[in-house]
């Protein structure tokens, strides 16, 4: 089969958990552009994890970084971008995305995302007394964003491999 080129870049979006990185990566390998995780990339400029970046330079400073990767991976080749959960949610950013890029949510149960959480202590926006409770109130905030995405995908049950064909079918 013939190669489909990517015109636009695809930006992964979706609560904690989604898998936006997992096939967003075998996405990226499908269609044979770069992967880039905006988390990766904040965290490899300031030199230190999401969560210190959290506790030392606070949520704000993170969200500038975050608005910044999104802006100048835009602005570059096409590439598969996966992005944190909260980054649908600013305006400037649906902007960004909307003007220059695809989006596509990943589309998960609550109870399929807290099982791909609960055992991970990454998350700084999880560290609360009721880490559950806090997932399904983030969830309930933000489902409505995420619905104005371009594309929409459920990954519950379904593979890395079938997820990605359907993100494929859906593109082109
Ligand atoms: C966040 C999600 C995280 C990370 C940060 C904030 C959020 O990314 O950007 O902890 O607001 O939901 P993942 O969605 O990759 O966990």
């Amino acid at each position: 089969t013939m190669a489909q080129s990517l015109s636009k870049t695809v930006v992964m979006v979706g609560m904690m958990g989604a898998g936006k990185t997992a096939i967003g990566r075998a996405l990226a390998h499908a269609l044979d552009v770069p992967f880039v995780d905006s988390d990766a990339e904040i965290e490899a400029a300031a030199q230190r994890t999401i969560a210190e970046i959290f506790e030392r330079d606070g949520e704000d400073f993170f969200r500038q970084r975050e608005t910044e990767v999104i802006d100048r991976l835009l602005s570059g080749p096409p590439c598969i971008l996966s992005t944190g959960g909260g980054a649908f949610l600013a305006p400037t950013n649906r902007d960004l995305i909307a003007s220059k890029g695809v989006s596509v949510w990943l589309d998960v149960p609550l109870d399929v995302l807290w099982e791909r959480v609960r055992h991970k202590d990454t998350r700084p926006l999880l560290r609360t007394e009721n880490p559950r409770a806090t997932l399904n109130a983030l969830f309930d905030a933000r489902v409505a964003h995420y619905r104005r995405a371009d594309i929409q995908v459920e990954y519950g049950q379904g593979s890395i491999a079938e997820t990605t064909t359907a993100v494929q079918r859906a593109l082109f």
